[in-house]
């Protein structure tokens, strides 16, 4: 009943030209790799070269930041009227390598989230947890509080446009994937969480997606999981046949 969400993080690589080779291969397979949504969000320098090399695919444009406010003296930020005018439909918001070297809290967060909601964008939303929260058993509890902190004050209506991404920040980048029972509980955690703010039906209806080192030959497994509704790839998303093959493997 939810369709699949592939969403490629590209984070700080390429440069123009990879950038638009990328996202080249990527609408060239984008027939091909199933019925999922696929978004691209490439660094936001090369939104506008990235948008018209996608122009005509099924291809979505994602960023990977933005700023809770509108326009003035913000030094260095983008604003969603800036993405939006590059045809960007998609916005990671709260990725962990924004929270733990960026300093980002989970009211930046939900400041940004309510703005992108306010703007016609869908934001991904990335929660998880450290390695020592993990192994400390709080997992769930920062899950929660995350949660909460992220999306505090997003309505029922706006939440239908929420895409969350659960990333374990011990996976991300390091090979180690989380096992599917991991995945799953909290994934089913989330459907919880949203179920017990909004209601079932609207809990069923909103995509979260796994991120944290998923490729072509681990994808298939999480991507079966009950409540895993996609993936937000890094590392595999910068060549076009992995990224199509997670694609492909969630068919
Ligand atoms: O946002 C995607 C991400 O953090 C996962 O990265 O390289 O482990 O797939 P990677």
């Amino acid at each position: 009943m939810r369709k699949k969400l592939i969403a490629g993080n590209w984070k700080m690589n390429t440069d123009r030209a990879t950038a638009v080779e990328l996202a080249k291969g990527v609408a060239a397979g984008a027939a091909e790799a199933g019925d999922a949504d696929l978004v691209v969000c490439p660094p936001a320098v090369y939104l506008s070269v990235v948008a018209e090399a996608l122009a005509g695919s099924p291809v979505a444009l994602g960023a990977q930041n933005m700023c809770c406010q509108d326009n003035g003296a913000f030094t260095g930020e983008i604003s969603h009227t800036m993405l939006t005018d590059l045809g960007v439909e998609y916005v990671i918001l709260g990725h962990s390598e924004r929270r733990t070297i960026f300093g980002e809290t989970d009211k930046n967060v939900s400041d940004k989230t309510l703005k992108a909601l306010a703007a016609g964008l869908a934001p991904i939303v990335c929660v998880g947890e450290l390695l020592e929260e993990r192994e400390a058993g709080k997992t769930a509890e920062v899950i929660r509080t995350q949660f909460e902190g992220s999306l505090a004050g997003v309505s029922e209506t706006q939440i239908t446009s929420v895409v969350i991404a659960y990333e374990p920040v011990w996976a991300i980048g390091t090979g180690k994937v989380a096992t599917p029972e991991q995945a799953e509980e909290v994934h089913a955690d989330l459907r919880r969480l949203l179920t017990e703010r909004y209601t079932a039906e609207i809990a069923q209806g909103i995509r979260i997606l796994y991120g944290g080192s998923m490729k072509p030959g681990n994808a298939a497994e999480l991507l079966a999981l009950p409540n895993v509704d996609g993936g937000l790839i890094g590392g595999a998303s910068l060549k076009p046949a992995d990224f199509l093959g997670i694609a492909k493997a969630g068919l």
